[in-house]
């Protein structure tokens, strides 16, 4: 039996297989670990992937991670919030173009308060009753996330960043804390919410003992799905100067995350877009099921510049929905209309 057989059928991986399958050159292994994880995500999802549609509220953001280009402390970084009509208006096309569930996206901003998220919610869920609606503005209160929930959220993505604290207190300042965001996660996963976790894969500092944390982490937390993207540096941050993740650890880790996870809801990022001309192409071949594309107002895109170099920043939402779908069609999958929830 092969180690990616073991996985499998264990849906448990030791330490030193992680590292094993992340370094190999082997090329039977990494067709054989590709393959394995493309049948246990078609023998749940078919050959179906899921298009959520990204609406990227605003670029403001409280915080410093020192790895983000929006950091409040990115006196370079132009700064916009969209406007309620703004966002409805973004819904609409993104309805009319197929899509059944919208990701609303943002830096943390005291702007978009709890009357003000509660009331955009609101208006989404009373418009658009079949489809979901996906939150990720970072750290809240439980009472917020209640109250969001309540108006009509359903779901919820926080990467937790790393499993490790003391990687987590190398990736950002002292005011922020581990503990934190992982009770976050915790809280949400209370509260009902479909929740979505998740790490960039080569951020400074990481190491095949955080990657394995970082797995024994989504393993405690179960959550419905997991985000995972390559780092890449952001000009004008204290991490300008870091090589960007690798490509091949982003794909191996999509791919054992699905054998450990068959049910997981697995993207394939706009980052991975980004550092590979094919990239998201190649996370669905490594079992990812899910793409976002964007559809913030064009006018906008280039300001919600996390990183360097971000694909999409000039597509009208119509073109990147096309242009999506063609590149999964060739690969041999199918878009779906359909809010893409998750078969567990
Ligand atoms: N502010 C919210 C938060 O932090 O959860 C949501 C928006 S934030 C931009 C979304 C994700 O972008 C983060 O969780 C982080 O993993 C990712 N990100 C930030 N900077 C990045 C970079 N330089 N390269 C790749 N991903 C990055
Ligand atoms: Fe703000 Fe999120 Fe960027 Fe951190 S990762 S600076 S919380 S937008
Ligand atoms: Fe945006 Fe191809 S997905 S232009």
């Amino acid at each position: 039996m092969s180690l990616i057989d073991d996985i499998r059928m264990t849906r448990d991986i030791s330490r030193e297989t992680l590292e094993q399958l992340l370094t190999t050159d082997d090329k039977e292994s990494i067709e054989d670990l590709r393959r394995q994880a493309r049948e246990v995500a078609t023998e749940v999802y078919g050959n179906k992937i899921f298009m959520r549609g990204l609406i990227e509220l605003t670029s403001h953001c409280k915080n410093d991670c020192l790895y983000c280009g929006l950091r409040r402390s990115n006196t370079t970084a132009s700064r916009y919030r969209l406007t309620d009509e703004e966002i409805y208006a973004c819904c609409a096309t993104g309805y009319r173009l197929g899509f059944r569930t919208f990701v609303m996206q943002g830096g943390e901003d005291g702007w978009f308060d709890d009357k003000r998220m509660c009331r955009i919610v609101s208006t989404i869920r009373k418009q658009y009753p079949d489809c979901a609606i996906t939150l990720s503005l970072g750290e809240r209160s439980r009472e917020s996330y209640q109250a969001l929930f309540d108006a009509g959220a359903n779901r919820y993505l926080l990467r937790h960043e790393t499993a490790s604290a003391e990687h987590y207190a190398r990736l950002h300042p002292a005011e922020m804390s581990f503990q934190h965001r992982i009770d976050c996660l915790w809280t949400l996963k209370e509260i009902g919410y479909q929740v979505g976790c998740g790490f960039m894969v080569g951020s400074p500092y990481q190491t095949f003992d955080t990657l394995y944390a970082d797995l024994q982490f989504i393993r405690e937390l179960q959550p419905q799905m997991v985000g995972i993207g390559p780092f890449i540096s952001a000009h004008d941050t204290p991490f300008a100067d870091f090589p960007n993740g690798k490509v091949t650890y982003t794909l191996r880790l999509l791919a054992i995350i699905r054998l450990l996870h068959p049910h997981v809801l697995l993207p394939a990022t706009t980052a991975l877009g980004t550092l590979h001309p094919h990239g998201r192409e190649l996370g669905i071949q490594f079992g990812a099921n899910v793409v976002m594309p964007n559809l913030s107002p064009v006018e906008h895109r280039k300001d919600y510049s996390i990183y360097d170099n971000k694909i999409c920043t000039g597509e009208e939402s119509a073109e990147c929905r096309a242009c999506t779908e063609g590149r999964i069609r060739k690969i041999g999958y199918e878009t779906v209309v359909d809010r893409g929830d998750y078969k567990g």
